[in-house]
């Protein structure tokens, strides 16, 4: 009997080969997450005011593969039972989704547009009502038109502008929200719309906007931290972070070279924002190779904005967990750098040359593999240099063409697997999951053609009928066992 027990305890099953079998904690967070912009639709509805990609997309509609646009999407601004009754079948404790910055203030900054707000109360009520906790981006890339017409987030008011959203926001659903993420995955907003320019506002500047995007997110992001913690925090008692987003990068062999060349990617990718909150400034080698690299372009500057002593402090420390969106991997081998490049470009910057080798299992994105086991060196890497933050995985999932649904289970019990792993032997703080995404919806350039969704939705129903996957049920089985084995 006792023998029972003790494998009841520690172990909740038998062990499928290689597949993690203890449970995970009871506070662990199970959750699922979407964006406004990808499944709301409504796009003019109530008061809302266009969106950079609204009308990017409205003006040039090749700039999405399909030709398609998300003014309906998932049609959730009228779906908030059908939306929340799928989540509850998931069995789910939290739903991460995002505030549409144009649906609460119209003109950017200012007045609050009282039936966007209406909209988030009742989602953020039914979601409570059923005992589904609220997990809330601030901003998901949907900046305002009209303040992108300012400079959007290369004026430097835009630090004031997102923090004066974000303080809105803490005002307005605060009481019933106690997870926060200022910013979600940056990196696209600045490497996408402003370095290699896939994103609206699709400027290729060869670095130097997108390390002033850089500057303008850490302060903004920061300001909004400071105004939870000084205005907020001992009424609300939440938590306040950010989503950042990185590649595992494994390096080519064991050579210190190339273990420095992986090091030195996820420096760029992660640590150019990831330093600043959890360590203070940006790394070491980002600014020592930059500086070296606008020297001998002949500039009297470095090209990435400087934090000052004050900015430094004021952003350290801003942060209450680690959120992390991590969806694949890519392999680093040092080589020799690049000649110095005019105009200059991120990739001579990092001077590391990445691939993924050919036997990985393919997805329907280029570049997304199948590699779960690549998520253990990067959540070690994590809490070696920021100092053990608790880890929430804010984003994690698989795209398909639609089919394939049997991977996407391989590949999300693949991820808890190794996360679960590193958990215990590495003793890594992971306190929750999250699956990108609860349902298809509109993947920004990609239109429709991609999907990620554990629910799959009838994008030619009036309807949008949400129907759930295999992959659906069997995060459901994992919700309700914490296991991820029969
Ligand atoms: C990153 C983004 O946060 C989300 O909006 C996107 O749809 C997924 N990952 C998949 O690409």
């Amino acid at each position: 009997m006792r023998y029972f027990l003790l494998f009841f305890l520690v172990g909740c099953c038998f062990s499928e080969e290689s597949i993690n079998n203890h449970r995970f904690p009871s506070d662990f967070i199970f959750a699922a997450a979407t964006s406004a912009y990808q499944v709301e639709g409504a796009w003019n509805e109530d008061g809302k005011s266009p969106s950079l990609w609204d009308t990017t997309i409205h003006n040039n509609a090749s700039f999405i593969e399909d030709l398609s646009n998300a003014d309906i999407a998932c049609d959730s601004y009228h779906k908030i039972k059908e939306d929340v009754a799928i989540l509850k079948t998931l069995g789910v404790s939290h739903y991460r989704f995002s505030l549409s910055w144009t649906r609460i203030l119209p003109n950017g900054i200012g007045k609050v547009n009282e039936a966007g707000v209406a909209y988030y109360k009742n989602l953020i009520k039914e979601l409570k009502d059923n005992g589904i906790e609220p997990f809330v981006t601030i901003f998901h890339w949907d900046l305002p038109q009209i303040l992108f017409d300012m400079g959007g987030v290369i004026n430097p008011s835009f630090v004031d502008w997102h923090a004066e959203f974000a303080r809105e926001c803490f005002r307005l659903f605060g009481d019933d929200v106690k997870l926060w993420a200022t910013f979600n995955e940056p990196q696209q907003v600045c490497t996408g719309g402003y370095g290699y320019g896939y994103f609206p506002p699709a400027i290729k500047s060869e670095v130097q906007l997108e390390y002033v995007c850089v500057y303008h997110v850490l302060k903004a992001h920061a300001k909004s931290w400071h105004i939870y913690d000084d205005e907020f925090r001992s009424k609300q008692n939440g938590r306040v972070s950010l989503a950042l987003d990185t590649s595992a990068f494994i390096p080519a062999t064991e050579s210190a070279a190339d273990l420095e060349a992986a090091d030195r990617m996820l420096h760029f990718m992660l640590g150019i924002y990831a330093n600043a909150i959890y360590v203070g400034d940006y790394p070491e080698v980002v600014k020592t190779r930059v500086a070296a690299r606008s020297a001998a372009e002949g500039r009297n500057q470095s090209r990435l904005p400087e934090l000052t002593q004050s900015e430094i402090d004021y952003i350290r420390g801003t942060h209450d967990f680690f959120g992390l969106n991590v969806y694949s991997a890519t392999v680093a081998a040092a080589m020799d750098d690049p000649p110095v490049s005019d105009p200059p470009n991120k990739w001579g910057e990092q001077g590391v040359n990445t691939y993924q080798p050919t036997d990985w299992e393919e997805t329907s994105i280029d570049g997304t593999k199948v590699v779960p086991w690549t998520v253990q060196s990067l959540l070690i890497w994590i809490k070696d240099n920021y100092n053990n933050p608790g880890i929430i995985i804010t984003e994690n999932g698989y795209p398909s063409k639609g089919d394939k649904d049997d991977r996407r289970v391989h590949y999300i019990r693949g991820y808890l697997s190794n996360i679960r792993d590193v958990m215990i032997d590495h003793g890594v703080k992971v306190l929750g999951y999250t699956v990108w995404s609860l349902m298809d919806n509109f993947e920004w350039a990609s239109g429709y053609t991609q999907k990620f969704g554990l629910f799959e939705v009838d994008f030619n129903s009036p309807n949008r009928t949400r129907t759930i996957r295999p992959s659906g049920e069997f995060y459901k089985k994992v919700t309700e066992t914490r296991c991820l084995v029969d």
